[in-house]
């Protein structure tokens, strides 16, 4: 037994030597790369995984913003005044002036040239390819030059309408005694007027003008803050009308207006297929006309 053991004993403490080698071998010679690698990979993994929740966070968050300024440069509907369209900060300021430049009383020379200055660009030259689009290539009024369709934008409209109560509030200067055929005050009283079965012209109050200047209103939403005060001698609070509202640059689309505008009245422009001319002579056409509104300088 001792026998065996010695050798048992120096064969172990030689395997041992070798063991440890080995051991060593396996052990600490390849061990240390090892760990290093396990870090590496758990590192490699905690990065992926950081990366890939940065970028699910960085997608949603680019999503969102993408959608907000589709939100706000929506193209939900077409129109070709698109380019001209800016978005502004604008303060109204409620002094007490402004309402003189349009509304002013008694109505002055002054104050229709700057109505007429806008109306007179409120029609334009629209492509076959937008009439295709929005499904009314068939009824459109084509220009007898071939260049396109006539149209108007929403904006002029309402600018028409609201001259038009401004006109009726002022009706006896507008719409006293004029030496005018039945047709041209029936015409000229647009929005207001309508013919009689024997054939007299009538005022009627713009009320159709103001339901389209409401719906424009809520249109628009414009949610700006308005925010509340009180004045020392006045118990009820009263608003502070001076806050910024989101616009379109007006001016902008002016200038757009002013660079596309066509003139109806040319003419021979604007025909009609069996009733001739639009806007020439005492066409009965006019009758017919009378969605269209540019002012007689235009
Ligand atoms: C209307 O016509 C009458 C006679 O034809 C003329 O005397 C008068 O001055 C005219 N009024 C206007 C505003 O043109
Ligand atoms: C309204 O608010 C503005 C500042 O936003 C301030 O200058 C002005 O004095 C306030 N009051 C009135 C009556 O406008």
């Amino acid at each position: 037994m001792g026998y065996t053991h010695q050798p048992l004993s120096r064969r172990s403490s030689s395997e041992f030597s070798k063991d440890t080698l080995l051991e060593k071998d396996e052990y600490h010679l390849p061990s240390p790369p090892q760990t290093t690698l396990w870090s590496r990979a758990l590192m490699l993994i905690f990065h992926g995984i950081l990366i890939t929740i940065y970028s699910v966070i960085c997608i949603v968050v680019v999503q969102k913003a993408n959608s907000r300024i589709t939100a706000i440069n929506s193209n939900l509907v077409e129109s070709p005044a698109r380019s001209a369209i800016k978005d502004v900060q604008t303060v109204w300021a409620m002094s007490g002036e402004e309402p003189e430049e349009y509304f002013g009383s008694p109505p002055t020379k002054e104050i229709d040239h700057r109505w007429s200055n806008i109306l007179k660009v409120s029609n334009f030259r629209f492509s076959e390819d937008q009439m295709t689009r929005w499904g009314r290539i068939d009824e459109g009024v084509r220009l007898t030059d071939g260049s396109g369709y006539l149209g108007t934008l929403n904006v002029f409209h309402e600018i028409h309408c609201l001259q038009n109560i401004y006109k009726y509030i002022h009706k006896d200067h507008y719409y006293g005694p004029m030496n005018l055929t039945k047709y041209e005050q029936f015409e000229n009283m647009h929005h207001m007027s309508r013919l009689s079965p024997s054939n007299e012209v009538i005022l009627i109050s713009p009320v159709h003008c103001l339901e389209g200047i409401r719906r424009g209103v809520l249109c628009r939403g414009d949610i700006s803050p308005v925010t509340y005060r009180f004045k020392s001698d006045w118990r009820v609070p009263l608003a502070n009308w001076t806050s910024p509202h989101e616009c379109k640059d007006w001016n902008a689309l002016l200038d757009w207006a002013k660079e596309n505008s066509v003139n109806p009245r040319k003419p021979g422009l604007v025909v009609h297929p069996t009733l001739g001319p639009a806007y020439e002579g005492n066409s009965r056409a006019l009758k017919l006309g009378t969605e269209l509104h540019p002012s007689k300088d235009g």
